[in-house]
């Protein structure tokens, strides 16, 4: 549908905090949302554990980091795959009764859900996964090829389907917007922004080739991931595997 008014400046108006409206307008103090919880009968898979110390230095992944689209489409091994997941959203503290991420994220409210396509690592099936951090797991949500529709849903772009794995950032909007209203649209943007920086790093230093993704079709990915777009909207994607 064409608006004859371009919506982002709009948005961006009402969403503004200023002096005398501190708080985005609607705000609402009802209970947070909880965690996304699948099915318990759906099958899990726990990770190994993560590294927490050493590793190579951050100024030297920081040097290395750069976009890689050419995968050679050989697997990345659970660990690779524990340790970017664990690097991303892992719980890494626990703080007067909340469990703090890996990423900072606006208010401590991590709205945003990492989903996986998998296409090739070691000891998993191809499909879609779903990243428990509490759990440190994976639940296995559906097994199959879906690096095709992938691809089409990211606008052709074929690295969807050599990468080892794409991730997919799916945001909760409720889990930021009952306490931040529409100014949580703009959180979840810069917290998914957290997630792809922080992801490409981990992926430099697992050795590993990275690229972000803002170019899809969003309804597409949503129904890849099983996701309605509306409450639980895709934001952001990172393709990863071998160099
Ligand atoms: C928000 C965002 C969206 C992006 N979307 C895509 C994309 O859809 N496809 C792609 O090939 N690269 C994408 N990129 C990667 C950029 O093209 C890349 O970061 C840029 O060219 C700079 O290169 P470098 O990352 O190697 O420094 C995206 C990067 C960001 C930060």
């Amino acid at each position: 549908m064409k608006r004859a008014v371009p919506v982002g400046p709009e948005f961006h108006e009402a969403t503004k905090y200023h002096s005398g409206r501190a708080f985005a307008p609607g705000l609402q103090m009802s209970p947070a949302p909880p965690v996304t919880v699948f099915d318990a009968s759906l099958p899990r898979v726990q990770l190994p554990a993560p590294q927490t110390v050493d590793g190579p230095g951050i100024w030297t992944t920081i040097a290395g980091r750069r976009s890689f689209r050419d995968f050679t489409g050989r697997p990345m091994t659970i660990a690779q795959l524990s340790q970017l997941l664990w690097a991303i959203n892992g719980i890494t503290a626990h703080h007067g009764g909340f469990a703090l991420r890996a990423c900072a994220s606006a208010g401590g409210l991590y709205p945003i859900d990492t989903y996986l396509v998998i296409n090739a690592v070691e000891d998993l099936p191809r499909g879609v996964a779903f990243y428990e951090p509490h759990e440190h797991r994976l639940c296995l949500l559906a097994e199959g090829d879906f690096s095709r529709e992938l691809v089409r849903a990211a606008l052709g772009q074929d690295f969807c389907a050599t990468a080892a794995v794409v991730l997919v950032w799916v945001a909760v909007v409720a889990r930021s917007a009952w306490k931040y209203s529409d100014r949580a649209y703009r959180y979840i943007y810069m917290d998914a922004g957290h997630l792809g920086a922080q992801g490409q790093l981990a992926a430099e230093a697992l050795g590993l080739g990275s690229v972000n993704i803002g170019a899809f079709f969003d309804d597409e990915v949503a129904n890849i991931v099983g996701v309605d777009n509306h409450q639980r909207i895709v934001v952001y994607m990172m393709a990863v595997g071998p160099r």
